[in-house]
């Protein structure tokens, strides 16, 4: 494992030289190659709600959006696209929405236990700060992941942007423990470039990566949504412009390459935000840079455009058939391979934080 210090990691993230920044790239995809080959995961994602109850600040699916479209599939419907997953040889489905409590304990349960009765796909939940119990009832029920983004680890930012957070119940770090108890292999991650991030809290964040030895990170730009409250030019704090974070493609790439130099054996994936702004270039992009997974949308075509937790997210209507074989030849074409079976995640070393391990 690399040990990059904090100040190193802030030099990198404000390094502009491309000859130093190709020498970063080099290193954190020979990084991957040696960690976890060259397979590329393949995960197909289901948008299950867009009903939210949370206010964050960032995204276009927040409560408070009248304009958002709010849709929920049915138990058939997210059944038949995980059935989908298993034929298109997708290993795993990740179920992702907003915190929509109509998906109660029990409905998830029965979900679960069904896609697991019907498929051999492992599933990833990714489905907000939901109870323990409920949380402890899905993994009963065959989940194998959980996502949970802590977005900063600043809370004094995390507040902000998250401002119906209530301040007596754990915040986002202090649960993804609480996940890997249960079981769960635990995703997390930030967005790169909103209002108010700075070079340092961005560096903390990494940091915090490699200490809570996440299995999965997840990483991607941020993208303005006009109907929240960024979108109105609301900012949490005022910072000295030259310590703002962009929200770009390069530093997207940044992010990736240190996240895979402190966690050589973690999933990562080349994310949608980043495909969103930097197109099929961005996504590759992001694979030369220590990414290992993607996550290939299979929500279904007319419910997609719905789920706008950004603009321009999910542009993309083409069937999942049709999604897949381009998939196929991209991965192809730059000498990487589509991986096979559920991808959990193979440690190369011991943990390095035994309290965040379970003791099974
Ligand atoms: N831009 C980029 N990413 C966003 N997310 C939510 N809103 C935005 C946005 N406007 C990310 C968050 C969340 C994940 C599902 O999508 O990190 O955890």
């Amino acid at each position: 494992m690399h040990s990059l210090n904090r100040q190193e990691i802030i030099d990198w993230l404000k390094n502009e030289n491309s000859r130093e920044l190709d020498d970063l790239f080099f290193a954190a995809d020979a990084t991957r190659r040696k960690h976890v080959g060259d397979e590329v995961h393949l995960r197909g994602l289901v948008e299950i709600s867009s009903y939210c109850r949370s206010a964050c600040t960032y995204c276009g699916l927040h409560a408070g959006n009248k304009k958002a479209i709010r849709y929920r599939m049915n138990s058939e419907q997210i059944l038949k696209c995980a059935i989908q997953a298993e034929r298109l040889g997708y290993g795993s489905v990740v179920l992702q929405s907003g915190e929509d409590p109509q998906f109660d304990m029990k409905s998830m349960e029965q979900l679960i236990r069904s896609i697991k009765r019907e498929t051999t796909c492992a599933i990833t939940l990714s489905l907000g700060e939901r109870s323990p119990e409920e949380w402890a009832r899905w993994r009963d029920a065959g989940a194998d992941r959980y996502l949970l983004r802590f977005e900063t680890s600043d809370p004094f930012l995390f507040q902000a942007i998250h401002p119906d957070a209530l301040s007596n119940i754990p915040s986002r770090v202090d649960q993804l423990p609480v996940l890997r108890q249960l079981g769960y292999q635990v995703g997390s991650g930030v967005m790169i470039g909103f209002p108010g991030q700075t070079f340092e809290t961005l560096a903390d964040d990494l940091l915090l990566f490699q200490a809570l030895d996440l299995d999965m990170i997840g990483v991607g730009p941020f993208l303005i949504h006009p109907e929240t409250a960024f979108g109105t030019g609301w900012v949490p704090r005022e910072i000295d412009p030259t310590n703002q974070v962009e929200s770009s493609v390069d530093m997207a790439c940044k992010v990736i390459a240190l996240a895979r130099l402190l966690r050589p054996d973690a999933h990562i994936p080349s994310t949608t935000a980043l495909a969103t702004l930097g197109g099929v270039d961005g996504r590759i992009r992001g694979l030369k840079s220590g990414a290992n997974v993607i996550m290939p949308n299979l929500t279904p075509t007319d419910l997609r455009g719905d789920y706008a937790i950004y603009p321009g997210k999910n542009v993309s209507f083409e069937t999942a058939q049709v999604c897949r074989m381009e998939l196929f030849d991209m991965l192809k074409s730059i000498g990487r391979v589509p991986g096979k079976g559920p991808g959990h995640r193979k440690r190369s070393q011991a943990p390095t934080n035994p309290s965040f391990t379970p003791k099974t």
